[in-house]
């Protein structure tokens, strides 16, 4: 791991466990982080025509982007501005207009409405008026990001360094997309995040894997342009997982983003928070088939593995949830050599929490 010195004085405490429980806060952390920051919400091949959209949820406001008639991907909350019904079911989809499921008020595919049954557009109401509310979306090397926040800085800058640590590995729209799989769990999304941020407890959650990495061969630091955790990884040869291969860069970006780049391939995996004490966990892959043929690598071995990764991680932070919520525990001491990245990481929560009005 990263060896640096403790220094003096008491390490870092960690942060208080009720914030990984209590509605109240949660409801500070919707509005200081998933409101101003960019949010993973599909693959550009998802949206390859007009009409084609693809729906979600982030942190309980339902949004979908869409490619509109004319081309361009567009972004809206998924919300009827007549009595609030939801313009699009839950995934993937396509659609010629939007009608809402509830009275059939219809939208064309730049969000302007075009029919409200019942009412005469013009004389009753101004259609100008009545347009869906627009939410923020850009790409990056064929993801699609979406932020709720107008006044956020850009995908690009949000990004910061990752763009250019990106280019040192196959980029996505060349590889062929092998396959995904979600989980659904009983913890805080930060109880998740703190986890991701750390290879403290690799030997003791993840048997295999603690096989496969060895100390000296990872570097974890934390990235101030673009507020990510980065571990750059070379993994030994090792019978144990084959899958893992070369090096590695894998990065936890602040909020609620993994991104596993490889030399043959790219995963990512999107953290979302289903309240205070739930998560969502997806997570998406690439590879490119003549390398991993070459390697003798094949792409279902490369899931199967990462998902057991998963369940193994998921698991233990849903037992260190019951933890926190039972009430003895109230923060604890983190150790910087072991844990720079969950420091930093809880640091960026702070942070936004404080900056928030
Ligand atoms: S809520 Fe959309 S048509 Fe009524
Ligand atoms: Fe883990």
């Amino acid at each position: 791991m990263n060896h640096q010195s403790a220094g003096h004085g008491a390490p870092p405490e960690t942060l208080p466990a009720n914030w990984y429980h209590g509605d109240e806060h949660f409801a500070r952390e919707r509005r200081a982080i998933f409101w101003t920051n960019w949010m993973l919400i599909g693959r550009i091949e998802q949206l390859a025509r007009p009409g084609d959209y693809v729906s979600d949820d982030i942190a309980g406001w339902p949004v979908f982007v869409i490619r509109s008639k004319d081309g361009d991907l567009r972004g809206f909350h998924n919300v009827c501005r007549h009595r609030a019904g939801p313009l699009v079911g839950d995934g993937p989809g396509r659609c010629n207009m939007l009608r809402c499921r509830y009275h059939g008020w219809v939208y064309d595919t730049e969000g302007t409405l075009h029919k409200a049954p019942g009412l005469d557009l013009g004389s009753d109401i101004d259609p100008a008026e009545f347009s869906l509310y627009p939410v923020r979306v850009d790409t990056w090397n064929g993801l699609v990001f979406v932020c709720l926040d107008p006044d956020a800085r850009d995908l690009a800058s949000w990004l910061g360094d990752i763009v250019d640590i990106a280019k040192d590995f196959p980029a996505i729209p060349d590889m062929a997309f092998t396959g995904e799989f979600a989980h659904e769990g009983r913890a805080n999304w930060k109880a998740y995040s703190d986890n991701s941020c750390e290879g403290y407890h690799v030997g003791f959650v993840h048997k295999g894997l603690g096989a496969t990495v060895s100390d000296d061969k990872i570097d974890i630091r934390p990235y101030e342009n673009g507020r990510f955790v980065g571990f750059d990884v070379t993994y030994e040869a090792s019978a144990v997982d084959p899958t893992r291969h070369g090096r590695g860069f894998w990065i936890y970006k602040f909020p609620c983003l993994l991104l596993h780049f490889g030399e043959y391939s790219f995963n990512c995996e999107r953290v979302k928070p289903l309240g205070a004490r739930g998560v969502h966990l997806s997570r998406w892959f690439w590879c490119d088939p003549m390398k991993a043929d070459a390697l003798g690598i094949s792409p279902d071995d490369a899931i199967a593995s990462s998902r057991l990764v998963m369940e193994e991680d998921l698991g233990i932070c849903e037992a260190v949830q019951r933890n926190l919520e039972a009430g003895i525990y109230q923060t604890g001491r983190m150790a910087p050599s072991e844990e720079i990245g969950t420091i930093y990481f809880q640091r960026l929560v702070r942070e936004a929490l404080d900056a928030a009005p």
